[in-house]
C-alpha cells in the first residue's frame, strides 16, 4: 500500500538514537493539517522573530527568479517569495499535506498571486522537472524530511542553483519542535553535504532560527 508516511519501513518503531547514523532526522515529520498550520504556521507574533523578506533579500532572491518552497506550509515564506520574483518569476509551493495545498490554493486566488502554485508532493516524489529552480528553500522542514525528499531537492535545483535552509537553533525558544529534534548547523550542513549541497554562507535568521545557504 502506498502511504503519504516518509519513514521507510525498516525505520518504523525505531527510535531516533538507534537509527541509521546517516539518517539526519531528530524526528518524524509529518503532513501537517489545516487546523495546525493555522495556529501555528499564521499565529500573528510570527514575523517578528522570522522576516521572510529579510530571509529572501539576504539569500540574493531577485525578480524573474523560479523558487520551490519545499515543505511551504500555509505560505509564509512562499508568498512574499511570490512578490519578489514578480510576474516573470514563478513560485512553487510543495507540501505533502493535501489539506495544506488546498488551503494554499485558496490564498492564491485572494491574493491574485498567480505566479505562486501548489504542488502536491509525496516524502519520494515532488512531481516537478529537473534542473527547474534558481533556489529551493527547506523553512523548519530539514529535521524532519527523509532523504528521499533531499534527493528530490537535489534534482530539482538547477547546477547553479542556490538552496537556502531555515532552522530553529538547537537551544530552548518559545515555540518550534523539541530541541532534541532540531539539528545544529554542522549536522544540517552534514545531511546536505551527504546529498551533493557545499556551504556558501550562513547567517542568523532572527532570535531563534539560523539560515543557511548552500550550492
Ligand atoms: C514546520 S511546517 C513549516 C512550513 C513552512 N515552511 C513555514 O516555515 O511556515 C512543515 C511543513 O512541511 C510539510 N512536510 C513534512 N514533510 C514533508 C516532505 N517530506 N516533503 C514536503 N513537505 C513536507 C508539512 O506538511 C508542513 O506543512
Amino acid at each position: 500500500m502506498t502511504t503519504d508516511k516518509e519513514t521507510p519501513a525498516r525505520e518504523e518503531g525505531i527510535p531516533p538514537g538507534h537509527r541509521h547514523p546517516h539518517d539526519h532526522r531528530g524526528m518524524h515529520e509529518e503532513a501537517w493539517t489545516r487546523e495546525r498550520a493555522e495556529a501555528v504556521l499564521d499565529a500573528p507574533d510570527r514575523a517578528r522573530s522570522q522576516d521572510p523578506f529579510v530571509l529572501w533579500r539576504r539569500a540574493g532572491l531577485n525578480a524573474g527568479a523560479v523558487v520551490v518552497d519545499v515543505g511551504a506550509g500555509s505560505g509564509f515564506y512562499a508568498f512574499p517569495a511570490g512578490e519578489i520574483v514578480g510576474p516573470t518569476g514563478r513560485v512553487y509551493a510543495v507540501d505533502v499535506s493535501a489539506e495544506l495545498i488546498e488551503l494554499l490554493k485558496e490564498r492564491t486566488e485572494a491574493r491574485g498571486a498567480a505566479n505562486v502554485r501548489p504542488v502536491h508532493s509525496t516524502p519520494e516524489r515532488i512531481p516537478l522537472g529537473d534542473g527547474l529552480a534558481d533556489f529551493l528553500l527547506l523553512a523548519n522542514v530539514l529535521h524532519g524530511v527523509p532523504s528521499s525528499t533531499l534527493r528530490e531537492a537535489r534534482r530539482i535545483l538547477k547546477p547553479t542553483g542556490r538552496l537556502v535552509n531555515v532552522d530553529w537553533k538547537k537551544e530552548p525558544t518559545p515555540g518550534g519542535p523539541p530541541v532534541e529534534a532540531r539539528l545544529t548547523v554542522e549536522e544540517a550542513e552534514a545531511a546536505l553535504a551527504r546529498h551533493g549541497f557545499s556551504p556558501i554562507d550562513r547567517w542568523d535568521a532572527g532570535p531563534y532560527h539560523y539560515a543557511l545557504l548552500l550550492g
